[in-house]
């Protein structure tokens, strides 16, 4: 049975029980500050008593344009414009159909996307076409649109992912976008690779016309040690998508950036080539305040300094766990630290040990929601070194008891 969160405050949720939970997973990777940060609170608040919402079609408001604006003084240069949604998987579906609007507008019939093997993007027909054929979308699998499935980039198979790449570019030129999840598969698993990989194959579709979209909705804002994972790139993603943490965990929101070319490319006295999405709460006042809250504790020297010291402890603790017998592997990105624990079954997301390794954890008071057999954390930014170090005790002590 579900357990009743009654209160939040920050790294901290209280159950119904009277029971402190520290929440290591930043509740479905979406809190960046902590529980009931006042500032945000504060801020929400405000907004609440002055425009809680309004259509955003023809009219607009100050937090989406202020929150537009400071989003993309901190994205990527190439990147010039800001198209609101409700969530992640909403945020990639824009992307999505901004790439195939992008072809369509100039009458080029390119329809094929490419993403790497055991993607997530989302639970929408898009995001879940360019996602991984899983035991998410089994039942749908009719119905999800093809596309070109590689392997994510190591040392031993990149030469022949460009090799497959280039022979698509020179046989059909039907290939219209990219889309990948920088540097780290959240869903599939924390699982991790190198961005001069990732830099190679962007600049291979550039090459060949082919759009690139970072998906950035579990990477972006600070997760894996840089504002955006896409900071590690040399060669920027064309569109970048951004949830969960864009309002610090408080309210749902999604947004698309993209670069000014794709944007041009909507704009017509031709109203057939407008781009016609929206979404009911597109840009929602309430959220927008709390993504502007949020970003102003994004760029406190302080934030930065948490980040920093959870990346160098989980560094530290990887080194630490590296030929453990219990373990297939132990990798860490930032503030995300990942255990692939060994168990008879092979490492799958429905591997039985999930149940288990959670409650072994809740009885000591701490909330993690393993992926399988990959033991994973993704902990608040307020999250103190003693808490960290008191999380990790607890791992090698499940571990010794496995
Ligand atoms: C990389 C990535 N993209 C998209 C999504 C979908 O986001 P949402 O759950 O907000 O629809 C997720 C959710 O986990 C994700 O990790």
């Amino acid at each position: 049975m579900p357990i009743q969160i009654v209160k939040g405050e920050g790294a901290y949720f209280y159950d119904a029980e009277g029971n402190k939970l520290l929440d290591g997973i930043s509740s479905w990777w979406v809190n960046l500050h902590g529980h009931c940060h006042p500032y945000i609170s504060q801020k929400v608040s405000e907004q609440l008593h002055t425009l809680e919402h309004a259509i955003f079609s023809a009219f607009t408001h100050e937090p989406a344009v202020k929150l537009a604006e400071r989003l993309i003084g901190h994205l990527p240069e190439n990147q010039s414009k800001i198209f609101y949604s409700d969530n992640g998987s909403t945020a990639v579906e824009v992307g999505l159909k901004m790439v195939l609007q992008y072809w369509h507008n100039q009458g080029i019939s390119k329809k094929k996307f490419i993403a790497f093997e055991n993607a997530y993007h989302g639970d929408t027909f898009g995001g879940m076409s360019v996602g991984a054929r899983n035991v998410f979308n089994n039942a749908f699998e009719n119905l999800l649109f093809d596309v070109i499935h590689i392997p994510l980039p190591d040392d031993d198979n990149m030469e022949q992912i460009k090799e497959v790449l280039q022979g698509w570019f020179i046989n059909h030129n039907d290939i219209a976008g990219f889309i990948f999840e920088p540097l780290v598969q959240g869903a599939a698993g924390m699982l991790m690779y190198e961005a001069k990989y990732l830099d190679e194959l962007i600049a291979l579709c550039k090459e060949n016309k082919v759009l690139c979209i970072a998906d950035e909705v579990m990477t972006g804002f600070g997760r894996t040690g840089e504002f955006f994972a896409s900071n590690y790139l040399s060669n920027k993603p064309d569109i970048i998508c951004l949830s969960k943490g864009l309002t610090g965990g408080y309210m749902p929101l999604g947004v698309t950036s993209c670069a000014q070319f794709i944007y041009n490319s909507c704009v017509s006295d031709d109203k057939t080539k407008t781009f016609f999405h929206g979404h009911s709460y597109t840009a929602n006042p309430t959220a927008c305040s709390a993504g502007l809250a949020s970003l102003d504790l994004m760029e406190k020297e302080e934030t930065w300094a948490q980040i920093a010291m959870i990346s160098k402890l989980n560094q530290k603790f990887v080194i630490k766990l590296k030929n453990h017998p219990k373990l297939k592997d132990v990798r860490s990105k930032g503030t995300i630290l990942a255990l692939e624990i060994n168990t008879e079954e092979h490492t799958h997301y429905l591997n039985n040990s999930s149940e288990s390794i959670a409650s072994y954890f809740l009885n000591k008071g701490i909330i993690v929601r393993p992926l399988g057999n990959i033991l994973y954390i993704i902990p608040p930014y307020c999250i103190t070194e003693n808490e960290i170090k008191h999380v990790y005790k607890v791992m090698e002590q499940f571990l010794e008891e496995l």
